[in-house]
């Protein structure tokens, strides 16, 4: 979907395709997504593995392209670097959304570069003013030059960076805000954060612009000598189900995505998490939407 400049947020999340429960494209599990695709509405790529590739990674997104709806999740675009923008990949980058027809796209509230070099990790920014109006100057920025509705996802972190005057919510709140842009919220980690960091996660929640919610990622973690690690190589566990209920009883959003990156159980489990997820919505205030958006792609 195209983004008209100027037009506030809000009214383009009620433009936006209301796209069900999804699942992450990843390579290890593409056949089995292809196969078991009736249980699955839509899929999320992340744009570093199809940019400027041919070969088997383009013939998997052509094949993706031909059963489902897709949207773009990106790692590289470090939007809280000091570095330039890298116009280069933004250039790739909007062709690439242009191709797959994307109705959103999104990244990390994060920076993964210094010096231009890229640092294949996503690392917290302090939560000063500061990082605030240099991260809402970058996304006006490319939400320009891309004309796309886009979202950035809160993040993981283990230690609280040096300097740091606010917290987290209230970065994230404000950056979106004046950014006018939409938010990815990703449950788990929420979870994993506010175990590590110690706060609570409700309240977190609470204090976010739920109406700005388009996407929810749910995730596995680790536990690792006490601490939690956000791995998205384990089952979801029960607290962080729970929290995606909190958020669905909240607000209305438009795709709910299963992140599952390494330790590929057998996937029949994959499945049980997608259904447990689809159930969710359904007895949540956000499951009518989801539910009728199933029942017609379903009529077609
Ligand atoms: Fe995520």
């Amino acid at each position: 979907m195209r983004q008209i400049v100027g037009q506030p947020f809000i009214e383009i999340k009620k433009e936006l395709p209301t796209l069900g429960v999804g699942l992450g494209l990843r390579r290890e599990i593409a056949d089995e997504i292809f196969k078991h695709h009736q249980h699955i509405d839509w899929l999320e790529i992340n744009p570093e593995n199809y940019m400027g590739t041919g070969g088997s990674a383009s013939k998997r997104l052509k094949l993706a392209k031909a059963a489902f709806p897709l949207v773009s999740h990106g790692l590289n675009l470090s939007i809280g670097s000091s570095d330039d923008l890298n116009e280069q990949y933004l250039r790739d980058l909007k062709a690439l959304l242009d191709f797959i027809e994307a109705p959103w796209w999104s990244d990390h509230l994060s920076f993964s570069s210094i010096d231009n070099r890229y640092l294949h990790d996503l690392f917290p920014l302090p939560l000063t003013q500061e990082a605030i109006d240099h991260v809402v100057a970058r996304v006006q920025t490319v939400q320009r030059f891309i004309e796309r509705p886009f979202l950035l996802e809160n993040i993981s972190y283990y230690l609280q960076v040096p300097g740091s005057q606010l917290n987290e919510s209230a970065f994230i709140s404000e950056i979106v805000e004046k950014a006018d842009c939409g938010l990815l919220l990703d449950v788990n980690n929420v979870y994993v954060n506010a175990t590590n960091l110690n706060f609570d996660p409700y309240k977190y929640i609470d204090s976010l612009p739920l109406e700005r919610v388009v996407q929810i990622h749910v995730a596995g973690h680790t536990i690792n000598s006490g601490q939690i690690i956000d791995s998205h190589g384990e089952a979801v566990i029960e607290p962080v189900f729970e929290l995606l209920r909190y958020v669905l009883n909240r607000t209305d959003v438009r795709g709910i995505l299963l992140e599952r990156d390494q330790n590929f159980p057998d996937f029949s489990e994959i499945l049980l998490e997608l259904k447990q997820i689809r159930e969710i919505t359904e007895e949540t205030k956000s499951g009518s939407a989801v539910k009728s958006a199933i029942q017609a792609q379903c009529a077609t």
